[in-house]
């Protein structure tokens, strides 16, 4: 089983502000959200099967495993050997994904200490955790797959202009593909603006919750992916991720105790106030869920070979 390390650069500037910025959101500890989290601390929307869509008999649980089956499905993880996790979180997928027979080897980045503290002490086989930004990574061999499940919302600050967000997402894309081995597939999940203006997102969202952070637009995405992946299919489930949030309240209103004896009343009313306004803007269609599958075009006009590891 392979686990070599490439050799780091150093972390850009622009990485220190994103750690810092996840690290804030990540303070509140991991025994904190596994309060509220269903039991494979899968922070992210969960995909609800078809029928239940207007009932009540799914469980966060159930759809939260749905959701990763999913995307292991997408980018054929059962003919993978190396799987690349972009935004690992507590490592669910990469979990499921050392379990399968053929798998070897699979990386995961985060920007949590905590997160990757959590994934190395569970040791699940063939995983290597690093505590690293994307734009810092530099991997010593190409992977079969690669997921990125709630991460892409990170990466852009408010400041940043439309093409400059563009560039960044172009720079992501251009990243992974050359990071894919022939016939490999990504498979993305981000949350993205749907009916709002990104001049009246919430300055609560930016400020409290997850500083320093702007959602991409849709457009934003195509135009970043063009000529470098192909989309091969799109989802938008907001009101999976609606009812997720609502799982996740009723979850926390349950351990309301000991999650202010863990973090205290102003904490736990602000995950509160965060989780009731996410419910409302997926619902209301403020905010919309992508799920993203994406091949890499075999011939086109994609000129980022520079930098393909070996
Ligand atoms: C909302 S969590 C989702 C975690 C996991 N994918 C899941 O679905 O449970 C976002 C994850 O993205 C990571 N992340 C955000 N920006 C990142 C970046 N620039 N480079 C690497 N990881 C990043 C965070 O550290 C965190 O692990």
């Amino acid at each position: 089983m392979s686990t070599r390390i490439g050799i780091d650069p150093e972390p850009s500037h622009r990485s220190a502000g994103a750690a810092e910025a996840i690290r804030h959101h990540y303070d509140a500890g991991n025994d904190f959200f596994a309060l509220w989290l269903d039991p494979s601390m899968t922070y992210s929307g969960a995909l609800r099967q078809e029928s239940d869509r207007d009932d009540g008999d799914d469980t966060l649980e159930a759809a939260q495993e749905r959701k990763l089956r999913f995307h292991l499905a997408a980018v054929r993880a059962d003919r993978a050997q190396r799987l690349l996790d972009i935004g690992c979180g507590w490592g669910s997928t990469l979990e499921r994904f050392a379990a399968l027979p053929g798998a070897r080897h699979a990386v995961g980045l985060t920007l949590s200490d905590a997160q990757a503290e959590y994934i190395r002490s569970r040791a699940p086989r063939g995983v290597e955790v690093r505590i690293q930004d994307w734009k810092d990574y530099a991997p010593s061999a190409r992977f079969d797959a690669i997921i990125s499940i709630g991460a892409f919302e990170h990466f852009a600050r408010p400041e940043d202009t439309p093409a400059d967000k563009i560039e960044l997402y172009r720079d992501f894309f251009t990243r992974c593909r050359s990071w894919l081995a022939d016939g490999g597939t990504m498979s993305l999940q981000t949350i993205a603006y749907g009916n709002m203006r990104r001049e009246s997102a919430s300055r609560f969202f930016q400020q409290e919750i997850f500083p320093d952070a702007d959602l991409p637009r849709l457009t934003e995405v195509t135009a970043a992916l063009d000529g470098v992946f192909e989309i091969q299919s799109m989802r938008n489930d907001r009101l999976d991720y609606a009812w997720t949030c609502e799982q996740w309240a009723r979850r926390l209103r349950w351990r309301r105790s000991d999650a202010v004896r863990l973090v205290g009343p102003e904490v736990v009313a602000r995950y509160e106030r965060y989780l009731k306004m996410s419910a409302l803007g997926f619902r209301m269609g403020k905010i919309c869920l992508l799920r993203m599958v994406l091949e890499p075009y075999k011939d086109g006009y994609f000129a980022g070979r520079e930098g393909r590891p070996a």
